[in-house]
């Protein structure tokens, strides 16, 4: 069976054939009973894409993810240096893949597949150190932002505060004269600082109060990010212990780096290709988020809306590629749909969900995309692959893991004694 690929078009077809891809998975063939594997599945990562991969909870979303982070480790050696990504982990689930999947070692003979971790690099908040220890999780460093970082608006945000408010007066206050005498200061130091201003009696406190509480949330120390945009390196930021206004305020502090590097790196690239020079390049950064309705929500804005609108507006062009996945494509903001070329569609039940997704590509209202998704068979991993590159759509099995997927649900039953 000849292999499929899907997210390139057809000039890159011809000149790259399968070269830079990653194996998903299988093309299923027939439905029902008759229903069988056949071609390898395979995704285009020469170019940066905007992918969405959704279906409803226990689906296989998060375990997708996974065989993508694996998949983007393993494509040719002079390929995947150019390559690095980052995954955003809200449900701590990412740091297993470092161990192999030896669970399944029948099923992944089958598919030619041997159990493997993955050399990903897990960060988790600096203040949440011991706390992590403590649960087990194996990790390589940890993360912390400096709270001179942050603009007047970015703490309304997390503290959900309004401009107009005393609170919000007072706050901006501060913050706009702090950040215009110092280039560093400490959540102690605004604290400090709210108690020199003239009036505002009940505000100072209740204000100090957020801010001891923002101290709680363990993000807040010297500015120490990790390198993200590094040859070869998965890069997970573990923000599953984090209230979720901070994670998404993190994610627009990291993303708004990875975009600012990949455009000055792009530059570069242009200017050393016209001269004919030979420079050291950056990597092209995957970015993946799980549960990413949260991130870039259709109704409102969180602190990472815009970034990430940004990057799948431009990103294309700087080489910054994205992998949202969600429950909910319908709660995505438009744009997100919209600009998606390639999406990984498990089993959806929703109507708007379904309609979602048949307003990315218009085309595919000759296929009914309903009737499809309805057809796969009731296994895991099985998922539509909408392909707006060939304007294609496959049934598809994704492949089992290698490295050991954390994110299955409990059981309330001793697994030793079946
Ligand atoms: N491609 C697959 N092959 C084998 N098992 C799978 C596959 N995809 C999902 N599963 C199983 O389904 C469970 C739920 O998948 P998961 O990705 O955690 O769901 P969700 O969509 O909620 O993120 C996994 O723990 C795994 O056991
Ligand atoms: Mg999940």
């Amino acid at each position: 069976m000849p292999d499929i690929v899907v997210g390139r078009d057809f000039k890159d077809l011809e000149k790259f054939e399968k070269i830079g891809t990653l194996r998903v998975g299988k093309h299923i063939v027939g439905t029902g009973e008759d229903a069988h594997l056949t071609s390898p599945i395979l995704i285009d990562a020469l170019r940066p894409h905007c992918m969405i991969v959704c279906g409803k909870r226990g689906g296989g979303k998060s375990y997708t993810l996974g065989v993508l982070v694996e998949e983007l480790k393993k494509v040719r050696k002079d390929i995947r240096k150019n390559l690095c990504s980052l995954i955003i982990d809200t449900q701590g689930i990412f740091w297993t893949m470092k161990y192999p999947n030896e669970d399944d070692r029948d099923l992944l003979k089958k598919w030619g597949l041997e159990p493997m971790g993955i050399d990903v690099k897990v960060y988790v908040p600096f203040g949440q150190k011991e706390l992590f220890e403590k649960a087990g999780v194996n990790f390589d460093g940890t993360f912390s932002v400096s709270a001179s970082q942050l603009a007047p608006d970015d703490w309304l945000y997390v503290f959900g505060i309004g401009m107009n408010d005393p609170l919000g007066i007072l706050l901006e206050r501060v913050i706009t004269r702090m950040k215009k005498s110092k280039d560093s200061f400490s959540i102690d130091d605004i604290i400090n600082e709210i108690h020199t201003e003239e009036g505002f009696d009940n505000e100072k406190l209740a204000l100090e109060n957020r801010f001891i509480a923002a101290k709680m949330w363990g993000i807040f120390g010297e500015t120490k990010m990790p390198t993200i945009l590094e040859s070869e390196k998965s890069t997970v930021l573990d923000v599953s212990m984090t209230p979720s206004n901070v994670r998404t305020l993190l994610v627009s502090i990291v993303l708004k780096k990875v975009l600012e590097d990949r455009i000055k790196a792009r530059r570069q690239e242009e200017m050393a290709k016209v001269e004919n020079e030979d420079i050291k390049r950056v990597p092209l950064c995957w970015v993946i988020i799980d549960e990413a309705h949260n991130f870039v929500p259709n109704v409102g804005k969180v602190a990472s809306s815009d970034i990430l609108l940004r990057i799948v507006k431009e990103g294309r062009q700087p080489g910054v590629s994205t992998i949202f996945a969600t429950q909910r494509p319908n709660k995505l903001h438009p744009d997100v749909i919209a600009q998606s070329d390639l999406i990984i569609s498990h089993r959806l039940t929703a109507k708007s969900d379904i309609e979602a997704l048949k307003a990315i590509m218009q085309t595919y209202m000759l296929f009914d995309i309903e009737k499809y998704l309805n057809d796969l068979p009731r296994m895991k991993g099985v998922a539509l692959v909408l392909d707006d590159n060939s304007e294609r759509l496959y049934k598809i099995q994704v492949r089992p893991r290698q490295s050991w997927h954390a994110g299955s649900s409990p059981l309330a039953i001793d697994r030793k004694e079946f």
